[in-house]
């Protein structure tokens, strides 16, 4: 089979709402509708994560600039995404499918069955590889790549404010069933999950 490449959408530069009123805005969103989300609030979304800026920036600060971070999204009702996993290439701003098959119940049993994971448009993931920043910062690595994933899922948070969606940091999940369903190599670890959707207004 060939390897499937979804081109995203870029990522738009200026928004409806300031910094400001995006701080203002970010809650935890743990309830949904069931309304799809589109291609490129996710392609925003996975900008805000991990995206380059200028040069070899990237929206999140990283140590040493040794980038040990990676994306992933589960699809679960995305217009223009069949549902499925995907790995979020941050250079070419590219989706890499890595399965096809709805991984979503599983996702949600590795994650202790929150409701919040069951009942969200899309899942984004967020890995590390420690090794690539222990190189340099040897033991000090996994206290760098803590940060860095605080960094980067305040940046989806604030993001999903700002554009009128709903998410919640989770941390709650196993850490093993978590990995495989990730396909994640050896060196890597899952680290962070902010499940995403059109907020449920009470
Ligand atoms: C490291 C971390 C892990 C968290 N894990 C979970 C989780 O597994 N499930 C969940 O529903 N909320 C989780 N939360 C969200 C917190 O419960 C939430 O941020 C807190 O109640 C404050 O509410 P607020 O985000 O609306 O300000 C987590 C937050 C952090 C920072």
């Amino acid at each position: 089979m060939s390897v499937q490449i979804i081109e995203l959408p870029p990522p738009r530069y200026d928004g409806a709402s300031s910094v400001e009123a995006a701080l203002r805005e970010r809650c935890s969103v743990r309830e949904y509708t069931d309304e799809p989300l589109t291609l490129a609030e996710i392609s925003q979304l996975l900008w805000a994560a991990q995206g380059v800026t200028h040069g070899s920036g990237r929206t999140a600060p990283s140590a040493g600039a040794l980038f040990p971070l990676e994306v992933y999204v589960v699809a679960v009702r995305v217009d223009g995404l069949a549902p499925g996993l995907y790995k979020y290439r941050i250079g070419d701003h590219e989706l890499l499918e890595l399965a096809r098959e709805n991984v979503h119940p599983d996702l949600t049993a590795a994650a202790l069955s929150q409701e919040c994971v069951r009942d969200a448009a899309a899942v984004i993931a967020i890995g590390a590889v420690v090794e690539r920043t222990a190189t340099k910062y040897g033991g000090r690595a996994e206290r760098y790549v803590d940060m860095e994933v605080g960094a980067a899922a305040q940046n989806v948070s604030l993001q999903v404010a700002a554009l009128g969606l709903g998410a919640v940091f989770v941390g709650a999940f196993n850490d093993a069933r978590l990995k495989k369903l990730l396909c994640m190599g050896k060196r890597e670890a899952a680290l962070a999950l902010l499940p995403v959707g059109r907020p449920r207004v009470a």
